[in-house]
């Protein structure tokens, strides 16, 4: 977990500087993309996030939306994964469940 932690890290910060440079940092646009899903669906990633899964994979998700020791999320105004995404279903592990591994199979692109 510590190696993905620290990848998990390096991707944010490579993120958060590009999107510093488009003058966007921290106002990503609110998702509405999955206003028609069901209570209970997987909602879908917000067009902010296209392309992600492929460079950044799963640690990079986890960058923003897992915990870490201090906060759940790590990244404030991001979403926290639900407790069932994490070994034991407990964010305490800080660790992802394997079954879940590939969020781009649940949370498709919106
Ligand atoms: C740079 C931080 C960051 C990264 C990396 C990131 N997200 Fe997000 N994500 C956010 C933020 C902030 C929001 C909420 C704001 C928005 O809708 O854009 C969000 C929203 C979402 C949502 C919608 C949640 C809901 O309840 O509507 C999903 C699903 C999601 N992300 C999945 C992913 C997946 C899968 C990955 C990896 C491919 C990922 N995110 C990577 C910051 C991030
Ligand atoms: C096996 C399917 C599956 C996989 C794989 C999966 N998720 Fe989810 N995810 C779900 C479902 C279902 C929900 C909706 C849970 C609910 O509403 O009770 C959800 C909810 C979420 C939410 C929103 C939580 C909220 O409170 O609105 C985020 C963010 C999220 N997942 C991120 C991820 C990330 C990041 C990954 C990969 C590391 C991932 N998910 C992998 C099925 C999955």
């Amino acid at each position: 977990m510590r190696k993905q932690l620290v990848a998990g890290a390096l991707a944010l910060a490579m993120l958060t500087g590009t999107m510093a440079a488009a003058g966007c940092a921290g106002t990503e646009p609110k998702n509405d993309a999955s206003a028609n899903v069901p209570a209970g669906a997987p909602p879908l990633m917000p067009a902010s996030h296209d392309g992600r899964f492929e460079s950044l994979g799963a640690p990079g998700c986890y960058g923003c939306h897992g915990a870490s020791e201090r906060s759940n999320p790590m990244l404030n105004g991001s979403v926290a994964l639900p407790e069932d995404h994490y070994v034991d279903g407990s964010s305490q592990t800080l660790e992802l469940d394997p079954t879940h591994d590939q969020c781009n199979t649940c949370h498709v692109q919106g």
